[in-house]
């Protein structure tokens, strides 16, 4: 199949650019405070790059995005075994997840474009075959939507959301430090030193991960950092509500609201990025930009008290994200 590009755009000066690897975002244009457009994703120069090796840039992550502890789980009294990718553990899809696909292109216009992929049963180890539907919506409010769904005729697993890097002054900016940040929820998923769950939950109150008052992402990254050795943020977040996180900087005036109805947020600071990724005409750093990843608790399918990432022909994976961009 053939690798492409196509452009989203709206009556309100939004651009998006996507392509069929990995339904990746590689650019995402908003009018700044000035009503000039700024790209505020990091991403690559091409389409074509998206299939080489890079930071998740913008694309769908799966089968099971996230992290799965030891690449192991059990579902219906099988144990299944998967590639550890992520030094002992299994992350985002295994060694060609669904961000490495060329999907198909159901439909394409200005406003909307409709991914799918058929990832078949035992794809990466996975049981099962999953039929996969992404979404992206452009609208006139400045909204880029993401519906996601996934259809098994069977029983299998699923978490799947976008890996977008944001910088809101710009995928060319520094780092993201300035950002003010807001997320609500008052705790994350406690995390072990291999960022895989224990089962417990940890309070942010009080502590550098509180973002429910408005912060700076740089206040207290560092202090973060030092908790387990992330090298910043790379938490789940258990949202109170719809309304997942609100960021704003000033430099550009450029403010984006994260709605979704799943349960979790990953918050990634960037912490990887190393000079080693080069798009539009940067070297990507660390803390160049920061994801906010909707989904599903990581290791969902081996924490009993966790919400379920089973999939059956009669539960199908049916979830939406959306961001709203606007100026202040
Ligand atoms: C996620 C993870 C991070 C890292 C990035 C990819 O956000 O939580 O630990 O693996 O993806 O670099």
């Amino acid at each position: 199949m053939q690798v492409k590009t196509y452009e989203l755009s709206n009556a309100n000066g939004m651009n998006v650019t996507v392509t069929n690897v990995g339904c990746g975002i590689i650019s995402l244009k908003v009018p700044d405070k000035n009503g000039t457009p700024r790209d505020v994703v990091l991403g690559l120069d091409k389409a074509e790059d998206y299939l080489g090796k890079h930071y998740y840039f913008g694309v769908i992550v799966g089968r099971v995005g996230n992290r799965i502890g030891y690449g192991r789980f059990a579902l219906d009294g099988k144990e299944y075994r998967l590639a550890k990718n992520d030094g002992g553990h299994h992350l985002h899809g295994g060694i060609e997840g669904f961000d490495k696909k060329i999907w198909t292109v159901e439909e394409a216009d200005a406003g909307k474009i409709v991914f799918s992929y058929v990832s078949p049963d035992g794809e990466e180890n996975y049981p099962g075959q999953l039929t996969v539907r992404c979404t992206y919506t452009l609208t006139d409010c400045n909204t880029l939507r993401i519906d996601y769904l996934a259809e098994t005729p069977t029983q299998t697993i699923c978490n799947l959301t976008n890996h977008s890097y944001f910088n809101l002054e710009g995928f060319d900016a520094k780092d993201i430090y300035g950002h003010v940040m807001q997320i609500n929820a008052d705790k994350l998923t406690a995390v072990d030193e291999g960022l895989i769950p224990t089962g417990e939950y940890y309070a942010v109150e009080g502590t550098p991960f509180d973002f429910n008052a408005p912060k700076a992402i740089g206040c207290d990254i560092e202090a973060a950092a030092a908790v387990n050795d992330t090298g910043g943020y790379d938490h789940c977040y258990v949202l109170n509500g719809q309304e997942a996180a609100v960021v704003y900087v000033p430099e550009s005036g450029i403010k984006m609201t994260v709605t979704t109805d799943m349960p979790g947020m990953q918050f990634y600071s960037g912490n990887f990025i190393n000079g080693s990724v080069t798009g539009k005409g940067i070297t990507y750093q660390k803390h160049s930009g920061f994801c906010l990843e909707t989904q599903l608790y990581p290791d969902t399918v081996n924490q009993p008290g966790f919400p379920s990432c089973v999939v059956t022909k009669d539960k199908p994976f049916k979830t939406f994200t959306s961001f709203r961009f606007c100026v202040n």
